[in-house]
């Protein structure tokens, strides 16, 4: 029987699904459906330190083969989320990652302080929301930025430290190399594509926001691109995620580079994908002779 488990950060995933942030809520609506635990783990929701309202609606909008949405963070703050979700999560889930969001770095450094006498597991640092005006991405885009906001981050916790960046950048491998220069233990990628929909009746932007995150199968190969290029720029492990809805994306994303892979979009449709994707690695791995994901991360075959 294949083992699932993997380590990432020096903490041990009993499988290498991830309900990702943003995709899951902090939990509270899938209990009902399936124990927590037969996830690797969760992300919970971006959280700030103060609570936030997220954009005016409409914030989201279906595309072809995904969603555009415009949340804007939209979140309990770091106290609530501490108080409220984090002891139903621990007491149910597996790895808990607290998603951690800032307009400056200030904020982001008092939301890791706060997390950091926490539970939680690891804190996964979004430098990659593109969906609120002050910090999220615009701290993501730039080598500068998303080094001095993991620099900050990692002087204020011990807790193992995941940078989330934003493919929205000319070329994400410089990113991540600034990151991991900084003390990230691990990255995760791709947060959202920017994108935008107008409808022709109204001739207005169906987003309130005008423009907002791309998700869902049409940002897959953009994912596994990026992965396969920060796998071979980084030594640190890689969380892919990006459009992933089957087993067989996840396999994909593990040979690309991934250690772990974040299942978001497709749990809107599917509820149950994370643990079919779950399942049917297990079958693959088992099928293939392959006893652990380790055997399988970054072995994309040259041509
Ligand atoms: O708008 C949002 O809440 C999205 C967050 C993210 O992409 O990280």
């Amino acid at each position: 029987m294949a083992d699932l488990s993997v380590r990432i950060a020096g903490v041990e995933f009993p499988n290498p699904v991830i309900a990702a942030s943003g995709t899951y809520g902090n939990g509270e609506c899938y209990t009902e459906l399936y124990p927590l635990s037969r996830l690797g783990g969760v992300s919970c929701k971006g959280m700030t330190i103060e609570p936030k309202m997220g954009n005016v609606p409409p914030r989201i909008a279906e595309t072809p083969s995904g969603i555009l949405n415009s949340v804007g963070l939209q979140n309990i703050g770091v106290h609530g989320f501490v108080e409220y979700y984090l002891p139903t999560l621990k007491e149910e889930g597996n790895v808990i990652i607290a998603n951690v969001a800032g307009a400056v770095l200030d904020d982001y450094i008092a939301a890791a302080e706060v997390l950091d006498a926490s539970d939680v597991d690891m804190i996964e640092l979004n430098i990659s929301c593109p969906n609120v005006k002050a910090g999220g991405a615009t701290w993501g885009v730039t080598k500068e930025g998303a080094a001095a906001v993991t620099h900050a981050v990692r002087k204020a916790t011990k807790k193992p430290l995941i940078v989330k960046l934003t493919p929205n950048v000319t070329d994400i491998t410089e990113i991540a190399r600034a990151v991991e220069a900084e003390g990230a233990d691990s990255i995760s990628l791709i947060n959202t594509l920017l994108g935008m929909r107008i409808d022709i009746n109204s001739r207005r932007p169906i987003l309130h926001n005008n423009v907002g995150g791309l998700s869902g199968p049409a940002v897959f190969p953009v994912a596994v691109r990026m992965v396969w290029q920060c796998y071979k720029a980084v030594h640190i492990p890689i969380i892919g995620m990006g459009g992933i809805s089957t087993w067989e994306d996840a396999v994909e994303m593990i040979l690309a580079g991934a250690s772990a892979v974040q299942i978001g979009t497709a749990i809107f449709k599917d509820p149950y994908s994370p643990l079919k994707v779950i399942d049917g690695l297990s079958e693959y791995m088992d099928k293939n002779g392959i006893r652990s994901v380790s055997e399988l991360v970054g072995q994309v075959k040259p041509w």
